[in-house]
């Protein structure tokens, strides 16, 4: 009796000292997590979501613990995960450094490896989110902390900089996909050479996005500042109040988010992003994919081609070619001139174009078949440009055409076309079907403009929103004008629940307005979103949003409640 006794007793203590600790006797493995002392955050072996596969990955990982949504923002980079969390084990080792072992011991996964003076060391997870590996007999001596090594996420209080003195530059780097936490092609980072910016690449090597100092002016509940001394610049991101959970995340998208969690409604609100359409990243979606504002999903494939494996929002892979190009199948000249070229109008071309002598457009076109690694060209007034290999960056369709602009012509084996004459028929009728869109589309943003939110609804959340909202799509939105007269918010009511968007209310303010928090007379917790009124690109500012805010809800992050177009206000609210 006594010695279970002992042992009940035992298990409580070590229950209640260990919990936050990973010690030398006390590794982490299984089903085992570290919780801070707060409960804040927990430490353990994380599965992220893998789309069509049905077999497991584990990565340790760091998430909220209070989140419902699995949220982590730290992960222990490795390339190799872990399949079975039973066999895999964290622990400290005898030269003191934190390891993840699998296995049966024989494999070393990933190593904080520094060098440790002290021969008992312990990791502890704190209420900042950070894991720290410390002298076990002096909590001060900190040898190792995760947030000196940011995976994708930035959070309130830690610094994202340059030690100017060691040269040393933090980078966030996005997930490869939403399954696959290792190291992906975009990355944030602040210039190595000590000027006050923020760069986003692609590839370590192409920046697509650099940051203003003005663009991390927040001032609201969140802010975020950029700190300039003599030893070290960086980024400071800290909340008014704790109660406040938010982080910036560098998405798979390769744009930067900042979130902040609403509790009531159970749900991350973007407060600002950068750059502000997705299809600004550069190379977002892959060789012979075009990024489209208009579509959604924003990637797809242009004419003649096929997605190769795009799931879970990861494009990297591109586009293959329905049918060989004549050219690659038959090596006589005879052949290679037998390709067709597609015609494309509103397109922003892709990156590296090469200029070729040729005087007129037929004779680009002739300088573009003679060479089978030719896939596109564009004559325009500057000359005849062409595009060597797979068309692997920044294609663009439903882009405004500028005067001088040429057409875009894709190289396409000849049976991916209809004959000449079809395709002249179809010209004509796809013009006159542009014409009619776009009179359509002026009308329907005619009457978005002139509507005015009901006046006659005290209470103006129609209970069919949210069924009209399950599968809500931007053009679902222009299609179906009864469904956003249900989405139609009164103005005097989100007056009355932001208190005036007063400056108590305000999470956050980006370039494009502000965000503030508000509560609806039914106690319900709200997120207004308030497009500045000298935002110049108006109604298409509202329409990236809430594309985006759209593709948020698709990944059951961000759900609409509605929009109010009332005295030239741009709102919309979550
Ligand atoms: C530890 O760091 C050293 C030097 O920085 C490096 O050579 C070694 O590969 C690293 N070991 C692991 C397991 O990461
Ligand atoms: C730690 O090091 C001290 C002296 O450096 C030694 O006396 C002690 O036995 C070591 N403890 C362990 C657990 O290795
Ligand atoms: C713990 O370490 C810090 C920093 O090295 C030192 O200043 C402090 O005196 C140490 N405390 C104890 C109790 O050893
Ligand atoms: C990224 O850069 C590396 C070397 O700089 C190169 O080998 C690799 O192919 C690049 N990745 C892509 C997707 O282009
Ligand atoms: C940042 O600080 C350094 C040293 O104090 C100074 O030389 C530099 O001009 C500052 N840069 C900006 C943009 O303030
Ligand atoms: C994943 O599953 C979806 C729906 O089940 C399917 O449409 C898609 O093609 C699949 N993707 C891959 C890469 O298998
Ligand atoms: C085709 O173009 C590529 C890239 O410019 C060049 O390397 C190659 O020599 C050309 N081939 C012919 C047959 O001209
Ligand atoms: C013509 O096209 C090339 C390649 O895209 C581009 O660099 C150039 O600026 C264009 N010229 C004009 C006048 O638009």
């Amino acid at each position: 009796m006594a010695p279970l006794v002992f042992l009940l007793l035992f298990g409580q203590i070590l229950l209640c000292t260990a919990v936050d600790t990973i010690t030398s006797t006390t590794p982490l493995s299984g089903s085992q997590q570290i919780v801070s002392q707060g409960g804040k955050f927990t430490l353990g072996f994380y599965s992220p979501p893998q789309g069509n596969t049905t077999s497991s990955n584990y990565y340790i990982a760091i998430w909220y613990s209070n989140i419902p949504l699995p949220t982590t923002v730290w992960t222990a980079t490795t390339n190799v995960p872990v399949s079975d969390p039973t066999t895999a084990s964290l622990e400290i080792t005898s030269d003191g450094n934190l390891v993840l072992l699998d296995q049966a011991k024989n494999r070393l996964l990933w190593s904080t490896n520094v060098s440790i003076a002290s021969n008992s060391t312990v990791a502890t997870i704190r209420d900042s989110g950070s894991l720290e590996l410390i002298d076990a007999s002096n909590s001060s001596i900190v040898y190792w902390q995760s947030i000196d090594h940011p995976t994708n996420t930035l959070l309130p209080g830690v610094k994202l900089g340059l030690n100017k003195i060691t040269g040393v530059s933090q980078r966030l780097v996005a997930w490869k996909s939403e399954a696959d936490p290792s190291p992906g092609l975009f990355s944030l980072e602040h210039d190595p050479n000590g000027t006050p910016l923020y760069f986003a690449q692609w590839n370590d090597s192409i920046s697509y996005w650099a940051s203003t100092p003005w663009d991390f002016d927040l001032p609201g509940m969140v802010a975020l500042r950029f700190v300039n001394s003599s030893t070290e610049s960086y980024l400071l991101y800290s909340t008014k109040d704790d109660s406040v959970i938010t982080h910036i995340i560098i998405d798979i998208s390769g744009q930067l988010r900042l979130l902040t969690w609403l509790d009531s409604s159970q749900q991350w609100i973007l407060i600002w992003t950068q750059p502000h359409t997705e299809c600004e990243v550069y190379a977002r979606c892959g060789a012979y994919g075009s990024c489209n504002l208009n579509a959604l999903p924003f990637c797809n494939c242009v004419k003649g081609f096929s997605q190769n494996d795009w799931d879970l929002d990861d494009y990297s892979g591109g586009c293959k070619r329905n049918t060989p190009l004549q050219c690659q199948t038959h090596s006589t000249s005879a052949h290679s001139r037998s390709d067709k070229f597609y015609a494309m109008e509103d397109v922003r071309v892709p990156a590296n174009a090469r200029g070729a002598v040729a005087t007129s457009s037929q004779e680009c076109q002739v300088a573009c078949l003679k060479n089978c690694s030719c896939s596109a060209y564009t004559y325009n007034y500057t000359g005849c440009f062409v595009w060597h290999g797979d068309l692997q960056v920044n294609l663009g369709e439903g882009y405004s055409k500028f005067f001088g602009d040429g057409t875009f012509f894709l190289r396409l084996a000849a049976s991916e076309l209809p004959d000449q004459q079809r395709k002249k028929t179809t010209i004509i009728g796809s013009v006159i079907g542009g014409v009619a869109a776009f009179f359509i589309i002026l009308a329907i943003v005619l009457f978005f403009l002139s509507r005015t939110c009901r006046r006659d609804r005290t209470f103006w959340i129609s209970k069919t929103a949210g069924a009209a909202l399950t599968d809500f799509r931007y053009s679902d939105l222009l299609d179906d004008i009864q469904s956003i007269d249900s989405l139609l918010l009164d103005l005097l009511t989100l007056r009355v629940a932001t208190n005036d968007f007063g400056e108590g209310t305000m999470l956050g303010k980006g370039g494009f307005g502000m965000v503030h928090k508000g509560v609806l007379p039914d106690g319900k917790q709200i997120a207004v979103k308030r497009l500045s009124h000298s935002s110049r690109q108006g109604i298409g500012e509202l329409k990236s949003e809430l594309v985006l805010v759209a593709k948020l809800r698709h990944r059951n992050l961000v759900s609409l409640i509605g929009v109010c177009l009332e005295e030239q206000e741009k709102i919309l609210v979550c």
